[in-house]
């Protein structure tokens, strides 16, 4: 058994509902998950504790939360060294060109200009909540739907996660714990770099 600590920034609950379900995935196949929401103080010392870790952040006017990015540029040193999962939520991941990892321009951007070298990454389309949003945010949610693939705004709340896809990842990485197990130094599998 490893424990993992699943760290997340989401602000409308799409980012944690996929942690939710990937948690509940690797706590099915015998690992002791912590589900951390990083808006909340996360000391270095309590992260030396875990084996692993799962990162997931949303997008927000372009960019992964502001204290999501500012946490792992503090913590980049131990995330590095251990086995980590990283994946991003936006509404642009929903258009088929832009749904895999390496054609998703928040993804690949983030992952080119920062320190994370994360073993594994995904990028999965997130939820369109209209009764949620204000006048303001209505406007630049229609607006990145018509910029991003021409559509219109739903009229009503809706969710374009591909929960297949999120249930793949989870095991992909219930399956690296498994291998690494009985191991006593994680030896790297750093096996995505950004062109
Ligand atoms: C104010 C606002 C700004 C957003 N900006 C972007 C954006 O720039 N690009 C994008 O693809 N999605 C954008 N989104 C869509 C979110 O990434 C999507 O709704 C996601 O599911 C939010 O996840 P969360 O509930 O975990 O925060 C935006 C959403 C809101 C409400």
């Amino acid at each position: 058994m490893s424990k993992i600590a699943m760290l997340f920034a989401s602000r409308e609950g799409q980012t944690q509902k996929i942690i939710e379900r990937m948690c509940s995935i690797v706590t099915r196949a015998g690992h002791d998950v912590d589900m951390i929401h990083l808006e909340g103080p996360v000391t270095k010392n309590r992260l030396e504790q875990y084996e692993a870790f799962v990162l997931g952040s949303s997008v927000r006017y372009g960019q992964h939360h502001d204290y999501f990015c500012r946490f792992v540029e503090q913590n980049v040193a131990e995330l590095n060294r251990k086995p980590c999962y990283f994946f991003s939520v936006n509404l642009t991941a929903r258009k088929t060109n832009r749904s895999e990892p390496h054609q998703n321009p928040y993804l690949t951007k983030y992952l080119r200009y920062g320190s994370l070298r994360p073993d594994s990454v995904e990028v999965f389309a997130g939820a369109f909540k209209w009764s949620r949003y204000g006048f303001f945010q209505r406007q630049l949610l229609s607006l990145i739907l018509r910029v991003s693939d021409g559509s219109s705004a739903p009229a009503e709340d809706c969710e374009f996660t591909d929960w297949c896809r999120v249930i793949k990842f989870a095991e992909r990485f219930v399956q690296q714990l498994d291998s690494h197990a009985g191991q006593n130094r994680y030896s790297g599998c750093k096996e995505w770099v950004c062109a």
